[in-house]
């Protein structure tokens, strides 16, 4: 039986910085990728991005055989807030909510840490690469100026400056998630991320909430060490696929 609803849905955010029709699909299965094509010439879409669990190696290989090429791997990891959480202390290093006025500062932070970033934008040779990093500078300024985006933004402060940003997000009342993260790269080394991640499982357990999640590309060693030292684990992981449709 064919589904009425669309399985396919139209990305605005998308289609204005890179001047192309683009839809998103997810949760999906192979049998269903006829129809998602369908709807894309329907709609004249010109980019699809689909994501679908490594697990399912038979949607993959059905994406593959229509073309679908492979854009990056998500891996998500989560925190069941049960575990004692130490927090790493450093007096040259402050940690607190972000501030009105502050949101500029945030944007230029990310336009420095994710230049060239390795997601799913970025290894697509088709789209303009510094279209790309902005995809990263535009979230994290929405995130300062709007709840649509993250319920709490962090800010890492060294020796007056702000350093580092962390985007936090209610997901539902149990669920707590760490979205855009970044320290600039005159910082980085220095423990910052990993006293993000334990004041994010803070926020997460003052909220109430039973566990926290995170995810990132699969070659994004540097953030996962730091989720194993303070005692996350991996539950699943998505392939990011893109189909251009010229
Ligand atoms: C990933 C990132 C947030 C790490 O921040 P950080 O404050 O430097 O991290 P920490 O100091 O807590 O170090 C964590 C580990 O990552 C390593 N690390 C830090 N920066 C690294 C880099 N650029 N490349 C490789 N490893 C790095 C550290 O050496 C450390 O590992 P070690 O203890 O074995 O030496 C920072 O490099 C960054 O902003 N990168 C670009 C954006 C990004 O990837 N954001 C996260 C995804 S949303």
């Amino acid at each position: 039986m064919q589904r009425s609803i669309s399985i396919i849905a139209l990305s605005t955010l998308d289609e204005e910085r890179f001047g192309v029709k683009t839809a998103k699909s997810k949760n999906f299965t192979w049998h269903e990728i006829p129809e998602i094509l369908a709807q894309c010439y329907q709609n004249h879409v010109q980019l699809l991005i689909a994501r679908c669990p490594t697990l399912d190696l038979k949607t993959a290989q059905e994406l593959e055989k229509q073309g679908f090429l492979l854009m990056d791997t998500l891996v998500y990891y989560e925190h069941n807030l049960h575990l004692k959480i130490n927090i790493t202390l450093n007096e040259k290093i402050l940690i607190r909510t972000i501030l009105p006025g502050e949101a500029e500062t945030v944007r230029a932070l990310a336009a420095e840490a994710f230049k060239g970033y390795r997601g799913h934008y970025h290894a697509d040779a088709k789209l303009n690469i510094h279209q790309c990093d902005d995809v990263y500078t535009s979230w994290a300024y929405n995130s300062c100026i709007s709840k649509d985006f993250a319920n709490e933004v962090l800010v890492a402060v060294l020796e007056d400056k702000i350093v580092g940003f962390a985007t936090l997000r209610v997901n539902d009342p149990n669920e707590g998630e760490g979205v855009l993260f970044s320290v600039s790269p005159a910082a980085q080394g220095l423990g910052i991320y990993r006293m993000f991640t334990e004041s994010g499982l803070l926020w997460s357990i003052r909220q109430g909430m039973k566990r926290m999640i995170v995810s990132t590309q699969i070659t994004n060693v540097a953030v996962q060490k730091v989720w194993a030292r303070v005692g996350f684990y991996p539950t699943s992981s998505f392939y990011t696929f893109h189909k251009w449709f010229d």
